[in-house]
């Protein structure tokens, strides 16, 4: 039906006759002359037609579906529109065959207004003709393409499917169920992600793994996150941390390189998840901007100031943020309770936020802040405040006190608010860095238990081993044993870009005595863990190879690429945050008869 794509008629084709199919994205009528945008998945192209000749074009509407057979011309010097890539050409028409009208769309195609998000999902097909959505479509294919070379052609990886109906995996997200009709009672999960079945894959002895991978999580939904997403899941056998490290580095170097004509590092920086957390409050920094958290519970030792002094004896923290200029910029209105930055922090734990402002000249500072605060500062700890966070005049440093965990969260918060909106944030800027060292266990404070903080087959740091219960203590871990637990290291990594999680993995653990000391710590009696994942410590029975892997989210990875603020602007058919199809209109009811046979009975509308 055609002889090119419509943006592939180029300066080459003059004097040619092409055929092009496509939509009309707009129609302008200039008396005897009429101008057709005409467009198709590769862009657009102008098209010219004499409304004598083919009356027909005065009737065409925007998004009719048309096939036009004409000559390629020069444009005349004052049409032509270099912010196209046809913009030289246009085609004069010769044949015009309207192959389907169309009813007018509930908004433009052709500009890049703004269009409530609602109706944009519910009519995605246009939606998704739209040029932006268009290129994060093709880009998302470029980088998966991209990775399938990379891994198959340069790293002989085997692409292998894992199944989709299956046992519930321990990634700590709910799972979505599916009933089954043949087993009665019984259900199926839908995969959080390939975890077990790439392990015994590796028992298998395909030793690396690979699958663009569909996961699925059902959790509060953000941005960054949807029910229903992709992972570049990958798996390889005898490698250690260094070899998986090495291997992705050169992976994300390629898809750069490939996506964005970027040389990024050989070695992406490290840190570990301490120093993260402390340096930055956060276990995925974003690392384009400094303002970094400074623990200042040394200046305040034996301070006269009651809240950093209780705080301090508890054994907290205080830990301070110096802003920059911040002095002019933000408004004790802001700080006190009820402004929006006490609220902010307010709502990750906080009590309040002391400040000081940083007045004066250089050699000359002077220190201003509430009454109670500055009453207690001696100069001694003023010195030693402008000594520890580089304060000059015009600076203003703001202060959390409390449990280290709190502060680190709350602070972090803060600093990432305000690097935002003091535009500290370079948006050309790409960090990569690798979080490591991750703890293998954190506390679930409802419950008090151990929980594996990654996943329960994460291997911990040899030197830690020490660290975690023997199985003797199953069933009786006392406080102490939790607290020792609590400081054992992962051999677990995450990649962070620009602040967003990538991606994260782990060594796992191939040695049963190994995994026992692990289910002691998280309270898995051996009949617990028999029953979940049985069928894969009956598998590590056989001779399980060292292993380790990642799993990258891809959403994410090309929400990144395209510098879109949300997944749903990579995904072609997303769901909104209350998880549904505004387009299919999923999820939806069901007949009673379906539900019979699945032997499944609603209890939604029985009154409790
Ligand atoms: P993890 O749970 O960290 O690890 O997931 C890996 C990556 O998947 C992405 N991701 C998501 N993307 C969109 N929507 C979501 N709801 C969502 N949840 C996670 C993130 C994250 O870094 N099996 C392990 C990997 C391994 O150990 O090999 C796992 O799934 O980018």
């Amino acid at each position: 039906m055609r002889t090119h794509y419509c943006a592939q008629v180029g300066t080459a084709a003059l004097g040619e006759i092409v055929t092009v199919c496509g939509w009309v994205d707009r129609r302008r009528d200039h008396g005897g002359v009429i101008f057709l945008d005409m467009r198709d998945r590769s862009g657009i192209v102008q098209v010219v037609a004499d409304p004598e000749r083919f009356p027909v074009a005065g009737d065409l509407r925007s998004e009719f579906v048309l096939q036009v057979t004409g000559e390629v011309t020069q444009r005349p010097e004052e049409s032509l529109n270099p912010k196209l890539k046809t913009g030289n050409i246009e085609i004069k028409v010769r044949e015009l065959t309207v192959l389907n009208p169309s009813k007018t769309p509930p908004f433009a195609i052709a500009d890049e207004s703004e269009v409530d998000e609602k109706l944009r999902l519910k009519y995605r097909y246009l939606d998704l003709r739209r040029a932006q959505l268009r290129e994060n479509i093709a880009l998302r294919h470029r980088i998966v393409k991209v990775i399938r070379r990379y891994l198959e052609d340069v790293l002989d990886f085997l692409e292998i499917e894992t199944p989709v109906l299956t046992k519930s995996t321990p990634e700590g997200a709910r799972d979505y169920l599916v009933p089954s009709r043949v087993n009665p009672g019984e259900w199926y999960a839908l995969p959080q992600s390939p975890q077990l079945f790439k392990q015994i894959l590796m028992v298998a002895g395909f030793d690396r793994y690979y699958q663009i991978a569909r996961c699925f999580r059902d959790e509060d939904l953000r941005a960054d996150r949807q029910p229903e997403f992709t992972q570049l899941d990958m798996e390889l056998s005898f490698v250690d941390q260094e070899q998986v490290i090495k291997l992705n580095e050169g992976l994300v170097r390629k898809i750069f390189q490939e996506v964005k004509g970027l040389d990024v590092p050989f070695e992406f920086p490290r840190l570990t998840y301490r120093e993260a957390m402390d340096r930055y409050g956060s276990d995925k920094p974003d690392t384009r901007f400094g303002m970094e958290l400074i623990d200042a519970s040394q200046v305040f030792t034996g301070t006269g100031f009651k809240v950093f002094a209780s705080v301090l004896q508890a054994g907290g923290v205080v830990k301070a943020l110096a802003v920059l200029g911040g002095d002019e910029r933000i408004s004790n209105v802001r700080i006190k309770p009820g402004g929006d930055l006490f609220n902010l922090v307010a709502q990750f734990g906080a009590k309040g936020l002391a400040f000081i402002r940083v007045r004066g000249t250089v050699g000359n500072l002077q220190l201003d802040t509430i009454g109670a605060l500055k009453d207690s500062l001696t100069d001694d700890q003023m010195a030693q405040l402008i000594e520890i966070t580089a304060a000059k005049p015009g600076d203003l440093l703001l202060f959390g006190a409390g449990p280290c965990d709190v502060v680190n969260e709350y602070l972090g918060r803060l600093r990432l608010h305000l690097g935002a909106e003091l535009g500290l944030i370079d948006p050309n800027q790409n960090n990569l860095l690798w979080v490591t060292d991750f703890p293998m266990f954190e506390l679930n404070p409802e419950e008090g238990r151990l929980v594996a903080l990654h996943h329960p087959f994460t291997a911990p740091n040899p030197a830690d081993l020490d660290k975690l219960p023997t199985p003797e203590k199953a069933g009786s871990l006392t406080p102490q044993d939790k607290v020792k637990a609590l400081e054992a290291r992962a051999l677990a990594y995450d990649l962070v870009w620009n602040g967003v999680e990538l991606g994260g993995g782990s060594i796992r653990i191939h040695q049963r005595e190994v995994q026992e000391k692990v289910f002691t710590a998280i309270g898995f009696t051996t009949e617990l863990a028999r029953q979940q994942f049985g069928f894969l410590l009956e598998a590590f029975e056989y001779g399980a190879p060292p292993h380790g892997g990642i799993a990258f989210g891809l959403d994410r990875m090309v929400m990144l690429f395209a510098q879109a603020d949300s997944i749903r602007e990579v995904i072609a058919f997303p769901k909104t945050q209350k998880a549904q199809d505004l387009m299919c209109d999923a999820p939806s009811t069901v007949s009673p008869r379906q539900l019979k046979e699945l032997y499944v009975r609603s209890t939604h509308d029985l009154k409790p």
